[in-house]
Formats: C-alpha cells, sequence, structure tokens
C-alpha cells in the first residue's frame, strides 16, 4: 500500500488521488527516477512495435522485495535468450529496484521491470536498434478480489495452446503475451478470471499469468519446465514450503484428466500469490471447496513472505 496521509477530514477522492498520484509517483527510466509523465519511450521502440524485449513482476511485502534475486536471475536469462543485452548488471538493477520502490514509499507493492530492445529501423532487424530502455515501475497491485481467495476460482481451458517451446520457449518472460491473453480472452469470455492452457501435446502446461498445481492422495503435483512453461518463482516458494511442511512434491507430466479427479488445485504467481481452484471445465474438483493441503499453504505462504 502506497504510505499517504489520509484522514476523514481530508480524505482524498479517487480523483484526486489519481492526480497525486501521477505528480508524485516516480519512474526509474534509464538511470534516473523522472515523474510518471515523463517516463515515455520512443515509438520506434522495439518494444512497442514487436514486443521486443523481457519483463518481471516482482512482489514488495513489508517494504522489501521479495525473492529479489530470482526476479533479476531470470531477467537476465530472458535477456540472454533473446540475445538482448541489459545495458546494466545485476548488481545495478537491484540497486535500482530498491530505489524506485522507496522513493514511492511503497510497502506492500509490485514492481513492474521492463527491458525494451529500444529504438530502431521499421524492420526486425535488432542489429539496426539501440538503447533499450530500463524502466522499473513501482506501484499496488490487487489482480483478484478477495472472494475468490476464500471460495476460490472456477476456470475453464482455453482452446489456444501455449507456445509451441521451440517457436517461442514459455521460460522467456518477453513482452509479446498474445499467446497469454489469446487465451484470458477465452477465459473472460467465460466468466472464468483464469484459463487453463494446454501444450501442444495436450498436457497441462500453466495458466495464462500462473502455474497450476494440484493435490492427489496427499501428493502436490505440478507440470515440469519441459511442460513449456515460465517457470514461476512463486511455484518454486511453493514447492520448497510445501517439502518444508512435510508435503510430498512430484513434477510430472499432467493431463487435463488429472486435474478433473484431482482431491485439490490452486495457482501460484506474483501478483496471484496462491488461490485455490475448485472447478475446471465445469467439473468440481474435490468437494468443490478449497482443499486443506492449499489452505495451509495459502497460509504458509502469507506468513513466509513477511518473515
Ligand atoms: C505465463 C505465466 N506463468 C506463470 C507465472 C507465475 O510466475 P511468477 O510466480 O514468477 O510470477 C506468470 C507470472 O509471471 C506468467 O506470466
Amino acid at each position: 500500500m502506497r504510505v499517504r496521509e489520509t484522514n476523514s477530514k481530508n480524505a482524498l477522492t479517487e480523483v484526486e488521488t489519481k492526480m497525486a498520484d501521477q505528480a508524485t509517483q516516480k519512474v526509474y527510466l534509464n538511470g534516473q527516477l523522472v515523474d510518471k509523465q515523463q517516463a515515455v519511450v520512443s515509438v520506434y521502440d522495439h518494444g512497442l512495435l514487436y514486443g521486443d524485449g523481457v519483463f518481471e513482476g516482482i512482489r514488495v511485502y513489508s517494504g522489501k522485495v521479495f525473492r529479489h534475486e530470482d526476479h533479476i536471475d531470470r531477467l537476465y536469462e530472458s535477456a540472454k535468450a533473446i540475445r538482448l543485452e541489459i545495458p546494466i548488471d545485476k548488481s545495478k538493477m537491484l540497486a535500482a529496484v530498491n530505489e524506485t520502490v522507496a522513493a514511492n514509499g511503497i510497502v506492500d507493492g509490485y514492481v513492474r521491470l521492463v527491458i525494451t530492445r529500444g529504438s530502431g529501423t521499421l524492420g526486425l532487424d535488432i542489429r539496426r536498434t539501440s538503447d533499450p530502455q530500463v524502466i522499473i515501475i513501482a506501484d499496488t497491485i490487487s489482480l483478484y478480489p478477495e472472494e475468490l481467495y476464500e471460495n476460490g476460482l472456477r476456470i475453464i481451458t482455453a482452446s489456444t495452446i501455449r507456445n509451441h517451446p521451440s517457436a517461442l520457449s514459455p521460460r522467456i518472460k518477453s513482452l509479446n503475451y498474445l499467446n497469454n491473453i489469446m487465451a484470458k480472452i477465452e477465459g473472460t469470455d467465460a466468466d472464468s478470471l483464469e484459463a487453463l492452457m494446454l501444450n501442444h501435446k495436450g498436457e497441462v502446461a500453466e495458466c495464462t499469468g500462473d502455474n497450476i498445481f494440484i493435490v492427489k492422495n496427499g501428493v502436490l503435483k505440478t507440470p515440469p519446465t519441459d511442460a513449456g512453461i515460465l517457470e514461476g518463482v512463486t511455484r518454486n516458494v511453493a514447492m520448497e514450503l510445501a517439502r518444508e511442511a512435510g508435503i510430498e512434491v512430484v513434477e510430472m507430466t499432467l493431463l487435463r484428466h488429472d486435474i478433473y479427479i484431482a482431491d485439490e488445485c490452486f495457482l501460484t504467481g506474483t501478483a496471484a500469490e496462491v488461490i485455490p481452484v475448485v472447478s475446471l471445465d465445469g467439473r468440481e474438483i474435490g468437494d468443490g471447496k478449497p482443499g486443506p493441503v492449499t489452505q495451509k499453504l495459502r497460509q504458509r505462504f502469507q506468513e513466509y513472505v513477511r518473515e
């Protein structure tokens, strides 16, 4: 939550708050903290023209950037995979994120870190681009209504499959999210805020912006990275916390059928955190309520992020 002085006498209206945010919010742009309105990039930037760039979404809990190194490592790995050289090193990037969080008084919030290819000519050639843009936005986020954390999400399987890893590896967190957006549209058209995506082999991959887990006979199961998924930071934390709690964790190929007949199901993601899923394609999962392992992990996750 952004630190802002409000009291009943001097409470800001939503519009005033937005205007105040515009005036005070600082965005990191290529080494400098600038006002939000001044944080602009060229219309010739290949990040805009082609979705050519990489990004990270990171949580801040109690003023501390959560799993900071893990996110920065993944950012540099994504950049390496698309032959994008980030103009500053990892230690400078870590410091820049901390600086942006502090400048905006973010205690519990969200950081969006974006690296674009930079401006270029109207063509795909990366050799004809220059000045990759380094952008850090520190803000707040609320993805799903609280009610869904209590009662669970009802999701559908999208007909759009996850990108074939030989076309564009889902391990790259690139600025081109159209694959996920196409599936998300199918979800929202069906009144489902998330949608399950299968891979090119028809196996369970992940959801449009979250990784997926099931619990069957006390064992926690999730698709492996070679199912064509983003290796989620929250996914790794959930597996660690489950193992610490004595729960067996297996990364294995899952089919939609495994989810239909699971005892429990939940999703993980930086923005979503840990959220139960109670039905897939109209089939209730377990007894149609968030299960005990999911609830335990969700609670443990909430404690862990503030330790
Ligand atoms: C496609 C996709 N899968 C999974 C995740 C979850 O990853 P993380 O836990 O690192 O946020 C995200 C969110 O970043 C995502 O976009």
